[in-house]
């Protein structure tokens, strides 16, 4: 199958033979290579050729797709999702709307402990469906790629169902996938006076099982105050690497937590949310290769001070863009929001917020040699926008959908 798009009004974020681009860092995320007045052809699931329109001469295809001026851009590849839950959290939006924090909530036994007991009340197929419902709706809005966490079972049976229902959405849709087994998201309410019983259990019973069936490819920890410190998070992310599986973790969201310096230690893959970062959180992420990875939506959603993108791309770091898509800190898995948030809110520029969600975001899952950008041989996952004038437009023209349509290995969503 030879899918042919062309009149593409800009072809964003190509990437030549070439170069080796493997994640966007500092002063470079500024730019978005692209090619003006363009087409791209795809040939099964890979990129086969693309360049201007002046060069296209007689391609032969089996379809065709008048762009007719819109935009084409990498699918998003959105790294930190916790997109399997049971249940929306609704009542807890109207009582942080009358003054209760998020913290409040979760020492209340609502918060991640709510979705804990509605998602051990569901059977794995509704879950399942409800689950495939929330990613091709996602992935209708762009996103090609995407990590998924566990994180709401809390206990064996609830670890495990929630990683099967993931490998059944990574065999039965187009969407690229990865798994975070993310046990310690909270500690149950059965080892509220047990604290060292739950790393036991996650240790001695839950990772090898994880582990021998092969269900996730990297070890999440939310270290924060109130959750998981910085000592159960050495010891859970030393038995993750014993399995095979990178820290990816949440880390510094409401506290400076010492999650960013706990993760870049033990060589995290990336360390996620990081509203407060300082100094030394910046020389951490300087003395190592962890991707830092902002989750504006969940700050805005909280109504939490954001990120401070601009420190950390002004320190020459890479900075990656995702959306934290869950039930109760970010109800959204929605990209193009994302990019209005961190356009507004963190200062990013346009380039700068499309570089953090395509390439850095491949980088965060590593998939950036197939993923992320537009290059000869990688998959074919493409968006085609309506007609715009320029690439600000898709963050400037907030809350409105200008995806036109989605690719997903050489084919039309
Ligand atoms: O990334 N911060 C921890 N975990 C999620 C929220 C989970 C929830 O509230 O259900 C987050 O924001
Ligand atoms: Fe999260």
């Amino acid at each position: 199958m030879r899918l042919l798009i062309k009149n593409i009004g800009q072809l964003c974020q190509v990437e030549q033979a070439s170069e080796n681009r493997l994640k966007v860092s500092g002063s470079d995320m500024a730019v978005v290579p692209s090619i003006a007045n363009a087409w791209v052809l795809c040939e099964g699931d890979v990129i086969h050729s693309f360049g201007s329109m002046d060069s296209l001469g007689d391609i032969s295809a089996d379809e065709t797709i008048d762009a007719a001026g819109g935009y084409v851009l990498p699918a998003w590849c959105d790294s930190h999702t916790h997109l399997v839950f049971a249940a929306p959290r609704d009542g807890e939006f109207v009582n942080r709307i009358k003054g209760l924090s998020y913290e409040e909530i979760a020492r209340q036994g609502g918060g991640i402990l709510n979705s804990a007991r509605k998602l051990n009340e569901m059977d794995e197929s509704e879950l399942y469906d409800q689950s495939l419902e929330r990613l091709h709706k996602v992935m209708h809005q762009g996103t090609g790629a995407i990590e998924i966490k566990s994180g709401y079972g809390l206990c064996e049976e609830g670890e495990l169902k929630m990683l099967r229902v993931i490998r059944k959405l990574k065999e039965n849709s187009r969407a690229t996938i990865k798994a975070s087994f993310l046990a310690a998201h909270a500690y149950p309410v059965e080892y509220k006076e047990n604290k060292e019983g739950y790393i036991k259990l996650i240790i001695e019973k839950m990772l090898p099982r994880v582990a021998g069936e092969g269900l996730a490819d990297y070890m999440d920890v939310f270290c924060e105050q109130g959750f998981f410190g910085v000592p159960e998070t050495e010891q859970l992310l030393e038995a993750g690497w014993k399995y095979g599986l990178k820290p990816k973790i949440h880390a510094n969201q409401l506290h400076y937590s010492g999650g960013v310096q706990v993760g870049v230690k033990h060589n995290a893959l990336s360390v996620d949310h990081l509203e407060c970062v300082g100094e030394e959180e910046i020389a951490s992420l300087k003395s190592g290769n962890t991707m830092p990875t902002l989750l504006p939506g969940a700050a805005f959603f909280l109504g939490i001070h954001y990120q401070p993108a601009r420190k950390i791309i002004d320190a020459g770091l890479p900075v990656c863009l995702a959306t934290d898509y869950n039930p109760g800190s970010c109800p959204s898995g929605n990209v193009s929001l994302l990019l209005s948030i961190a356009c507004t809110q963190l200062k990013m520029t346009p380039e700068e917020a499309v570089n953090a969600v395509t390439l850095n975001g491949a980088a965060a899952m590593e998939l950036a040699h197939t993923h992320g950008t537009i290059k000869v041989g990688k998959v074919a996952n493409l968006m085609i926008t309506s007609k715009m004038p320029s690439l600000a437009y898709i963050p400037y023209d907030y809350g409105n959908n200008n995806i036109r349509s989605v690719v997903i290995n050489g084919r039309v969503l």
